[in-house]
């Protein structure tokens, strides 16, 4: 994707989600791409910074479609999922949005739609591209929760420390403490993440 590519796309994308999402999550895509973009810039890759800003764009594109909407998008796009992802609009939207971005945009980069399919629950092995757009995600600057500030700073200043995965592990700590708070059930895979990076990181220490 060269720059003029990369621009119209980016134009087309935010025309798409204006039209179709309310004021809130409009705002909130465009901060994510904001927060994306701040992040992917401490690696100092330009292209992963175009990448960054496009899957944070695509994120929650599908957020205004009915959850049969989003499955009869998720079935077209031939995704496998498990029984309790395919049943809550809040689990399925990553997956429809990554349809939306391929069918509608013609995104063939596989690592910008993996990205976009994740964003949710993340997963073990994220790739560099998927872990910026899952703390985007928690953290853009719409986001307003107690502690918001705190965490924002803590996770920048491991990103200037050069450190992705202590960031990454700051934002899933906190999405399993705000869960928890909250007496929702939480996904087994956000506690496999949390160890699998406090592992990692102990490993380097
Ligand atoms: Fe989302
Ligand atoms: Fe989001």
């Amino acid at each position: 994707m060269n720059d003029k590519q990369y621009l119209i796309l980016r134009k087309n994308i935010i025309k798409y989600l204006k039209d179709r999402l309310g004021e809130r999550l409009f705002l909130h895509s465009l901060g994510v791409e904001a927060a994306a973009v701040q992040i992917a810039a401490a690696s100092a890759n330009y292209r992963l910074i175009k990448r960054c800003s496009i899957a944070a764009l695509m994120h929650d594109a599908a957020k205004c479609l009915s959850l049969s909407e989003m499955k009869s998008s998720v079935k077209k796009a031939g995704y496998k999922l498990s029984g309790g992802v395919a049943e809550k609009e809040g689990l399925l939207h990553g997956h429809a949005s990554a349809h939306i971005a391929a069918e509608i945009f013609n995104i063939s980069d596989r690592g910008v739609i993996t990205a976009v399919r994740n964003h949710t629950l993340g997963r073990l092995k994220m790739s560099v591209l998927e872990k910026i757009i899952f703390i985007s995600d928690y953290i853009e600057p719409g986001r307003n929760f107690a502690g918001i500030e705190e965490l924002r700073s803590n996770v920048y200043r491991a990103l200037f420390n050069s450190c992705l995965d202590r960031a990454l592990l700051l934002v899933v700590r906190d999405k399993i403490r705000t869960l928890e708070a909250m007496g929702v059930s939480i996904e087994k895979i956000l506690f496999d993440i949390n160890d699998a990076l406090s592992k990692t990181l102990e490993k380097r220490a």
